[in-house]
């Protein structure tokens, strides 16, 4: 069936919800196309917080908020757009506040806020409170806030439809075509639906799900960056990945950084606070690239817990009241899966695959960009986790990243509601499903000779162990070849079931395909880039290196694998310093 919008927005997380709010109130024709019914988007997993320099508790500015985010980012972030940030933030939280979200409130009735890893008062004297928050289910209530305003506004959604190509005119993506729509594929029937736009906008979230332990939920492969990159737009940045310290042994499930915000502490197997031997001034509330190489350096000397690969998560000093009253989610998650109970005992914990610094190249307007000049791709839009605008740069701190996505998820929808009137509807071939539907046809026919969920398995651990917080060459050659092994394997991959309705099996390969391509990327990336910054640390090159790499990395698609360029980052008002905490 083919359809048509003046705007379509792939990902009903909160920098697809917002946009679509922002169009809608503008009178533009929105619509939201998602895999998923949208409040079980990725953002609804989001605990802690969302961060705001309001200073209700203490004295904080913006100021101090860019430069904690440029610091925390190993300053391999761009500046302009971390001043962006840092500014809007107060205006999109206190706007968030007006829509109706059930922020914690101090005692006289302001938006309660409480610290966060990297979060510091007058440029790094110490940790301050940031972070807004709805107990430890602050992304959940964001997305329910924006959800009912976008029902509230008309938007139309398409609920369960996966999206399997980006179509343009007038050229491939990557070489002066502008986007004209996508094809969909409805999981109720399996049927395929063409919908024209004179704007697309990805927001797809990130792809954590390459990892083994990882936060992120099952649907997180990375589909709206690598449609982009086949279609000839670069991944930007793919080498930095982030792993949350605070992961649920084995499982990765979240405990949110929030436990150490409200005074929780970190002990390592010999009941020592080791997080005071790394980073003096913060201690457990330094950014997280630093807290997860801490705790491997103490697990590799021994001081895991009982020697094993983990170390404790202590909040039992908070006491009963502020467990239950600020971090209800958290505790019920140790209890339900590791048998623990927080109030009296320590929570065992290792890093788990969190966050994608990197993703789809925008300028700050969320305009997606093709090359290290910045040339705009038209009518296509990127914001969120999907996208590298860049203001994480090396390493994201947390709370910036539901910031990220409502700042520039506002954003995206108020510049393609101006771009959108100037604008045709775009011409799209009749059979411009052709290649979606034969590539599907051929999962359907190939009578499973390669297992999607064995290849998915071994990426996933491949790249667990050797793309992990520690790389080295050894560990990233080899991982180059075994993904590449793996994509030779993917090329025969066959689905058991062949039927059209909820077929979960097809889709799952065809989002193998998209982790895939992600994977192919961060390790190519992480392979070239030899130095040590934020998230991306070499044991063979243990020092960060501004005279060669203070610089975005572009991995485009090419015959063979990427190939990388690179695009300098915007400085504006701090100069790069020694990063301590
Ligand atoms: O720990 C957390 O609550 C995660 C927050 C974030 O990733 O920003």
């Amino acid at each position: 069936m083919r359809l048509e919008h003046d705007a379509l927005i792939v990902g009903a997380g909160g920098a697809g919800l917002w946009a679509a709010v922002e169009l809608a109130k503008a009178g533009v024709d929105a619509a939201v196309l998602t895999k998923m019914y949208p409040t079980r988007s990725h953002t609804g997993a989001a605990q802690g917080g969302v961060c705001a320099a309001l200073g209700n508790l203490e004295e904080d500015h913006w100021e101090w908020h860019m430069y904690d985010t440029i610091k925390g980012g190993d300053y391999l972030v761009d500046q302009d757009a971390a001043e962006i940030l840092a500014r809007e933030a107060i205006e999109t939280v206190i706007e968030l506040e007006h829509m109706g979200l059930p922020f914690n409130r101090t005692s006289e009735g302001k938006i309660d806020q409480r610290r966060f890893g990297g979060h510091t008062r007058n440029f790094g004297e110490g940790p301050v409170r940031r972070s807004c928050f709805a107990a430890d289910r602050t992304g959940h209530m964001i997305l329910q806030t924006l959800y009912q305003q976008a029902i509230k506004h008309g938007v139309r959604f398409y609920d369960e439809y996966h999206v399997v190509d980006l179509l343009s005119e007038g050229g491939e993506l990557g070489s002066g075509g502008r986007a004209a729509g996508v094809v969909a594929y409805r999981i109720a029937d399996g049927g395929l639906h063409t919908i024209r736009a004179k704007a697309v906008m990805l927001a797809t979230g990130g792809f954590g799900r390459m990892f083994r332990i990882t936060s992120n939920a099952w649907s997180l492969t990375g589909d709206g960056v690598a449609l982009a990159y086949r279609h000839g737009v670069p991944m930007q940045d793919m080498e930095f990945y982030q792993f949350h310290p605070t992961g649920i042994v084995g499982i990765g499930i979240l405990l949110s950084e929030a436990a150490r915000g409200e005074g929780g502490i970190l002990l390592n197997g010999e009941g020592e606070r080791f997080m005071e031997r790394y980073a003096p001034t913060m201690k457990d509330l330094a950014p997280r690239d630093m807290v997860s190489r801490s705790i491997y350096q103490e697990i590799r000397a021994g001081r895991g817990i009982d020697g094993k690969d983990y170390v404790y998560l202590d909040v039992r000093h908070l006491g009963r009241k502020v467990i239950e009253e600020k971090l209800p989610d958290i505790t019920d998650f140790a209890r339900v899966y590791q048998g623990v109970e927080p109030i009296t005992e320590p929570v065992p914990i290792q890093p788990t695959a969190h966050y994608a610094m990197g993703g789809i190249p925008t300028d700050v307007l969320t305009r997606v960009t093709r090359d290290a000049a910045g040339t705009i791709v038209p009518g296509l839009y990127a914001a969120g986790e999907t996208a590298c605008v860049s203001v994480h740069g090396a390493n994201r701190l947390g709370t910036n990243s539901l910031v990220d996505l409502l700042v520039f998820g506002r954003r995206a929808g108020r510049q393609i509601a101006l771009d959108v009137p100037g604008v045709g509807m775009p011409d799209v071939a009749p059979n411009a499903d052709a290649s979606a539907a034969a590539e599907i046809e051929a999962l359907r026919g190939s009578a499973g000779r390669e297992s999607a969920p064995r290849i998915r398995r071994e990426l996933a651990d491949v790249m667990m162990d050797n793309v992990g917080v520690y790389r080295d060459e050894g560990l990233l050659t080899a991982a180059l070849n075994e993904v590449r092994e793996l994509r030779g394997r993917y090329a025969k991959v066959g689905v058991d079931d062949k039927g059209t309705v909820f077929n979960t099996d097809l889709l799952e390969a065809r989002e193998l395909g998209y982790l895939l391509d992600c994977a192919e990327t961060t390790v190519v990336a992480a392979l070239a880039r030899k130095e040590s910054r934020g998230a991306h640390a070499r044991e063979d090159f243990p020092e960060r290196d501004d005279a060669h790499f203070l610089t975005h990395s572009l991995a485009t698609r090419a015959e063979g694998g990427p190939t990388l360029t690179y695009k300098p980052v915007t400085i504006t008002k701090f100069q790069p310093k020694p990063r301590t905490y």
